[in-house]
């Protein structure tokens, strides 16, 4: 039976992690796959992150099975994170968290449980969306379609073009937003295009499905969570996907969550009955291991204070990295105007890059980027921005 099967090229974005992991000229540098880095290179496991797996060693007893819905701790640290410990829609019982494999489980089970509720949803993604947002949403059967988004002028956001698409919508049609630091583009809606989306999400009747996969990294954790608290004080029904790959560095740990908002506790609690369902039959449970070290720091005043701090660092490191390309390009190329990376937040950035530049880029230059032009401003270091913007200068045309 197996011999039906036809060969698949390697995930694109996968694929440059090993193409440069092959690469050993001594000048290579990765942009790709979205992992923090540090100065060395490194991406590190945070401080408080490394207590709480010591003490957790120290006092586990027993791996006995923790049930569908994940670490209860561990949620209710993603509701306090996403929403702010002590708020209104926290009080008001209208929104649960359910823990999933990562934030591509969440998305998954999320999509899951909008094709249950409406076979026919449409879910609209924006142009240009994370690559694998595609497949994981679009496998459940939900059909896929694309709102303007990047203003490739300015490297903003055409918010005029995505509101009017919004406005055309029917009730019930669901919104993919990125809750912060844009993927792959690092243009972000600033408060007053939030509100603008509200509005129309409002009138319209739109679901928005938020995904925030980059808290803390952008304009900082409440900053980045702007956009959810405020469709979820604004609406009655949103889903959100969360994260702790990145701002808690557990990327292989598989940590997130699907957060339900609706009208009211009972039917929130309505919807963890089909999730809770959606998982057992998908994956049965998702792991424990990162969420109990999260549920941990976050419970620990002394822990959740360290990675605060780790966290604001890295993320003024990412902002300082975007300043000194933008200047080191120039310096180079008078000519061309690169001064959006500086203005866009969060790990990406989309170069404005032709296929055949990229490809110039890493056999001539040992620069690893996605084939789309997206960069990971977080591989950048002190060390390598020169040699980055001299290849940069040394391609563009
Ligand atoms: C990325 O976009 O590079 C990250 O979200 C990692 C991934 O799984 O693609």
């Amino acid at each position: 039976m197996l011999e039906t099967l036809a060969r698949l090229p390697e995930d694109p974005l996968l694929g440059v992690m090993a193409a440069f992991r092959r690469d050993a000229d001594p000048r290579r540098v990765d942009l790709g796959v979205g992992v923090y880095k540090t100065e060395d290179g490194d991406t590190p496991i945070p401080a408080a992150i490394q207590t709480a797996e010591r003490e957790l060693l120290g006092a586990s007893t027993t791996k006995v099975y923790v049930g569908a819905a994940g670490n209860p701790r561990f949620n209710q640290a993603m509701l306090e994170l996403t929403f702010g410990a002590g708020s209104e829609i926290l009080a008001s019982g209208r929104v649960q968290a359910l823990q999933a494999p990562g934030g591509c489980g969440a998305l998954r089970i999320g999509a899951e449980l909008l094709r249950i509720a409406d076979r026919e949803a449409v879910i609209h993604v924006s142009d240009p969306t994370w690559a694998n947002h595609v497949p994981l949403l679009g496998n459940t059967g939900l059909r896929i379609e694309r709102y303007p988004y990047l203003d490739r002028a300015t490297g903003g956001v055409n918010v005029p073009a995505m509101l009017a698409h919004f406005e055309a919508l029917s009730r019930g049609a669901v919104v993919l937003l990125h809750g912060c630091c844009h993927n792959p583009t690092g243009a972000d809606l600033s408060a007053a295009d939030w509100e603008a989306v509200a509005d129309v999400c409002e009138r319209r009747g739109l679901v928005p499905f938020v995904d925030v996969a980059y808290q803390g990294l952008g304009g900082g954790l409440d900053a980045d969570a702007f956009g959810a608290r405020l469709l979820a004080r604004r609406l009655p029904e949103l889903l959100v996907a969360v994260s702790s790959s990145k701002n808690f560095g557990l990327y292989r740990e598989r940590t997130g969550a699907i957060v339900v908002v609706s009208p009211s506790s009972e039917r929130t609690a309505i919807a963890m009955t089909q999730l809770q369902r959606i998982a057992r039959g998908m994956y049965s449970m998702p792991p424990d291991h990162g969420a109990e070290l999260v549920a941990r720091v976050w419970e620990s005043a002394p822990l959740r204070a360290s990675w605060t701090t780790e966290l604001e660092s890295m993320r003024t490191r990412i902002e300082t990295l975007r300043a000194s390309l933008v200047a080191e390009i120039a310096r180079r190329r008078p000519d061309v105007d690169y001064s959006f990376i500086a203005r866009q937040r969060g790990m990406f950035s989309l170069l404005p890059l032709s296929a055949e530049e990229i490809t110039r880029l890493r056999d001539t230059h040992h620069l690893y980027m996605s084939g789309d032009g997206r960069i990971n401003v977080a591989g950048i270091s002190r060390r390598n921005v020169g040699y980055i913007a001299e290849s940069l200068a040394a391609v563009i045309r």
